[in-house]
């Protein structure tokens, strides 16, 4: 159980929804810097981070690719900590046959629109092992009630709407066959992608712990390099333009800190188009982009 104030170790690079969901429970986040050839939490990092004040470990299944996981969760309980995770961009992604989602003490899901499962507006859900723990949360997302009328807690209605269940039941059946599809692309970027200027991402665990929710490249001139791309009519994005700790609404509890690879990613991270529909032309075409002509 967690107190106001305790301390929950957070990767530093995370979409800032992560550090959102500590500070909104009265939580304070301690952020780590990630895995420089991943972008994700590692163990090593994590392990020096922690302090007494430290009683969960937030770890982000960033971009698609599970965190370092058979050692977090080792680390973990050998601690005494609570290991959540933030499973948002990784459905269906595993290591030893474990995937997202079941490693932790709870995880959260997100079904946002563009999402690996996505629902066709907002929708999210959240995994746990603790039958009393389920309880707790089906009553806290229906304003605290455990039965009809009977409210023994004070919660929020963050239901899941009904329709937005039926769409993804139906779009669950996909999942597997969409994940194959986004690892055949990257396979085809990291194997095809050959520029000097052009950093790829590393995959640790094997192939079944990415589900490439997002293709992520760092290269030093960023914006040139976007240019480049869009004039061959390839749209690229930036995930994420500004680290957590740089922006204004953590001014006050995190603008203090330095995160030198954290802030480098920030700069140099660029995420290259990748998703179920893309057809064998248009990756052909994002590779030569990408790829200096000779
Ligand atoms: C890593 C991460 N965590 C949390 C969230 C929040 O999910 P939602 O927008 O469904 O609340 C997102 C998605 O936006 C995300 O990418």
């Amino acid at each position: 159980m967690l107190r106001d104030g305790d301390a929950v170790a957070v990767p530093a690079n995370t979409y800032i929804a992560s550090i959102l969901a500590i500070t909104e429970n009265r939580l304070r986040p301690v952020l780590v810097e990630p895995d420089e050839d991943t972008f994700n939490l590692g163990v090593a990092k994590l392990a020096a981070a922690l302090t007494s004040d430290v009683k969960a470990v937030l770890a982000v299944h960033l971009y698609g690719q599970l965190a370092e996981m058979p050692a977090i969760a080792q680390l973990c309980r050998e601690r005494g900590l609570l290991l959540l995770e933030d499973a948002a961009q990784a459905h269906g992604a595993q290591v030893d046959g474990v995937k997202a989602g079941a490693w932790g003490d709870a995880a959260a899901f997100s079904f946002y629109p563009g999402k690996n499962l996505g629902a066709l507006g907002d929708a999210g859900a959240l995994t746990c092992k603790d039958r009393k723990l389920a309880d707790m949360v089906r009553a806290l997302r229906n304003y605290g009630s455990h039965e009809k009328y009977k409210n023994l807690v004070q919660g929020p209605n963050d239901r899941l709407d009904e329709l937005q269940a039926a769409f993804l039941r139906v779009k669950l059946k996909h999942l597997d066959a969409d994940n194959a599809r986004r690892r055949e692309i990257a396979a085809r970027y990291r194997r095809e992608i050959a520029a000097p200027d052009v950093r790829l991402p590393a995959v640790r665990a094997g192939e079944e712990s990415h589900v490439w929710h997002l293709f992520v490249v760092r290269v030093p001139d960023r914006e040139a390099f976007q240019r480049r791309l869009l004039d061959q009519g390839v749209h690229t994005a930036i995930h994420y333009p500004v680290a957590p700790h740089h922006q204004r609404a953590y001014a006050r509890e995190l603008g203090h800190l330095r995160l030198p690879l954290t802030e480098a990613l920030h700069r140099e991270v660029v995420s290259l188009p990748i998703g179920p529909v893309m057809s064998e032309a248009q990756v052909a075409a994002v590779v030569a982009s990408v790829n200096p002509t000779a």
